[in-house]
C-alpha cells in the first residue's frame, strides 16, 4: 500500500488524502482500487468504495456513472495484460472483480501468479473456486460431497442420455434443465411439459448453448421463495453482508421473460435471525469447510441463491461475484470503511474489521430500454437525472455521446435506490424519483417489494 507521510508544511503532489490533526499533517494512506466491470453492480460497488478513507476508485472500462465517483479507464476486463499494466503504472494496491467472466478465466490465478504483480491484492476466488459459479456440475457435486442442501439431481451428456431420460420421468413438472457453463445467465430452462423437457434436453446436448450444454445438470423443482445472501470471506473468516430479494421478470406481477434482475429490496422480511442462523450452520460454514479441504483459496464474495421452502433454505445456486441489481440495494445498507473490509478480506484480517447494517429498508427499481430483455436501441438521450433527491443513481447501462449528454448503452439502465423505515416508505419515494427520469421507451416495473410488503 501506498503509504504517503506528510509533515507540516510539506506539499507531496501525488498526495491525495491527507489529515490535519491539531495542525499537524499526519499519516496519509493512499488507496488505489481497480473495479472490473460496466454495470450497475459495479457502480454500486465504485461509489461504496470511494467513500472509504484515502480511497482513489479506477472502473474498467465503466459508465457514465463511475466516471463519478472515480476515474473510467478503457480497459476490458478480459484483458488481462491490459488489466496488468494498468496496475503496475497506477500502482493499484486492489482489484475488486465485478463480473463472473473473468474469475472464471483465471484473472485471480493470473494477478496472484505474476511476480511483478506481488503487490497487487484481489478480490475474487482462483479459477477452481470460481467453478462453483462455472460449472453447475461442479456445483452440484460439491454440494452433495459436503453436505449443503440443494436440489436433487442428474447430469446428462451425449453418452448417459437414457438414464437422463429416465431420471426426468421419475421427478414431478415443472423440469429444471441447467447448462453446465456459463450461458449468460440464460442457460436455465423451467418446462412444464415432460415431451418438451426431453425435446429441450436433446437440443441443449446439441449445442443450443454451445459448450456450456455439452453437459446438462437435471434438477428437482424446488418450492418456495427465492432470496440472495451475499457472503464475504477470506477462507477463514466470513460475514453475512445484507441479504437481497431480486425480481427477474420483465413485468408485473413476475409475467414475462427473465431478465438480468429488474429490481431488489433489502432486507427481506422472511430472512429472521433463526433463518439467517439456518443458512449460516447448513450452508455457509459446510460451504467453507468444502473449500478449505479441496484446498481452493477463496477471498472474496460467494452469492448464495436460495430457496426458502417453509423456513427451510436450499441452494439453488452459487455465484462467485456479487448480484446485479442486488448490489445497488445491499451496498446502501453496508455501514463504515468498505474499502477497509476488502483490504482486510485479501489480507485474511475479516475477523478484524467492524461490520454494521444499516436498520434501514433500501429499494432498487431498475430502469430498463423498451425491447429489453430481447432487441432494444441504444443511444437515446437521458434527462431528468439531476432533479432526483433522496435517492441514489446507479448507472448500469449508460455513457456519454459525443456532446456529452448521459445517454443509454445497455438493456438496464439504471437503477434507483431509495431508503425508508419500511418497504412502503422507500417504494414511495424510489418510484415518485423515477417519474422524473425520462428516456425513449423506458420501462420498468412497478410492483419491487409489494409481495414483500405482504410478509412485513
Ligand atoms: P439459475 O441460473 O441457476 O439462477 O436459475 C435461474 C432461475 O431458475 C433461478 O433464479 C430460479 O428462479 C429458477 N430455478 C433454478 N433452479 C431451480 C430449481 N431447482 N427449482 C426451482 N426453481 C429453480
Ligand atoms: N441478480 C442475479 C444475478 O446477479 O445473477
Amino acid at each position: 500500500m501506498a503509504k504517503i507521510i506528510m509533515y507540516p508544511g510539506e506539499a507531496k503532489k501525488d498526495a491525495i488524502d491527507w489529515k490535519e490533526v491539531q495542525g499537524q499533517h499526519i499519516t496519509a494512506v493512499r488507496r488505489n482500487i481497480l473495479v472490473l466491470g460496466s454495470g450497475g453492480r459495479e457502480h454500486a460497488l465504485a461509489w461504496k468504495l470511494a467513500q472509504g478513507e484515502g480511497a482513489q476508485v479506477f472502473i474498467a472500462p465503466g459508465n457514465a456513472g463511475t466516471a463519478q465517483v472515480g476515474v473510467n479507464v478503457n480497459i476490458k476486463p478480459s484483458d488481462f495484460e491490459a488489466v496488468k499494466d494498468f496496475c503496475l503504472k497506477q500502482e493499484i494496491n486492489l482489484v475488486v472483480v465485478g463480473p463472473e467472466q473473468p474469475l472464471v478465466d483465471g484473472i485471480v490465478d493470473f494477478i496472484k501468479g505474476d511476480a511483478e504483480l506481488r503487490g497487487v491484492k484481489i478480490i475474487g476466488p482462483d479459477k477452481r473456486g470460481a467453478q462453483l459459479e462455472g460449472s453447475k456440475a461442479f456445483a452440484k457435486d460439491f454440494m452433495e460431497k459436503y453436505g449443503v442442501p440443494t436440489a436433487k439431481c442428474f447430469k446428462v451428456n451425449k453418452d448417459n442420455l437414457s438414464e437422463g431420460i429416465k431420471f426426468l420421468e421419475g421427478v414431478k413438472a415443472p423440469y429444471v434443465l441447467k447448462a453446465d457453463g456459463l450461458a449468460a445467465g440464460k442457460g436455465v430452462l423451467i418446462l412444464n411439459d415432460m415431451q418438451e423437457a426431453k425435446d429441450e434436453l436433446v437440443k441443449m446436448l446439441d449445442g443450443k448453448f454451445g459448450a456450456a450444454s455439452a453437459t446438462v445438470v437435471i434438477e428437482e423443482f424446488l418450492k418456495g421463495i427465492e432470496v440472495s445472501v451475499f457472503v464475504l470471506t477470506d477462507g477463514e473468516h466470513y460475514v453475512l453482508l445484507p441479504e437481497a430479494k431480486d425480481y427477474k421478470r420483465i413485468g408485473d406481477g413476475d409475467q414475462g421473460l427473465n431478465t438480468g434482475g429488474m429490481g431488489a429490496v433489502s432486507p427481506v422480511p422472511f430472512c429472521t435471525p433463526d433463518f439467517l442462523n439456518r443458512v449460516e450452520e447448513r450452508i455457509v460454514k459446510p460451504t467453507l469447510k468444502g473449500l478449505k479441504a479441496e484446498g481452493i483459496d477463496y477471498k472474496g464474495f460467494i452469492f448464495l441463491g436460495l430457496m426458502n421452502d417453509g423456513g427451510d433454505p436450499y441452494v439453488i445456486e452459487y455465484n462467485v461475484r456479487m448480484g446485479d441489481p442486488e448490489t445497488e440495494a445491499v451496498m446502501t445498507r453496508i455501514e463504515g470503511d468498505f474499502a477497509d473490509m476488502l483490504f482486510a478480506c485479501a489480507d485474511g484480517r475479516l475477523n478484524e474489521v467492524h461490520y454494521a447494517k444499516s436498520e434501514k429498508t433500501a429499494v432498487t427499481v431498475m430502469l430498463v430500454s423498451g425491447g429489453y430483455p430481447e432487441a432494444y436501441k441504444k443511444g437515446m438521450i437521458m434527462s431528468g437525472l439531476d432533479n432526483l433527491k433522496d435517492v441514489v443513481a446507479f448507472h448500469a447501462g449508460t455513457a456519454f455521446d459525443a456532446n456529452k449528454n448521459v445517454v443509454t448503452a445497455g438493456g438496464r439502465v439504471i437503477a434507483v435506490t431509495a431508503h425508508g423505515d419500511s418497504i412502503e416508505e422507500a417504494r414511495g419515494i424510489a418510484y415518485r424519483e423515477v417519474e422524473k427520469i425520462h428516456f425513449e421507451g423506458i420501462n420498468f416495473r412497478h410492483d419491487i417489494g409489494l409481495d414483500l410488503m405482504r410478509l412485513q
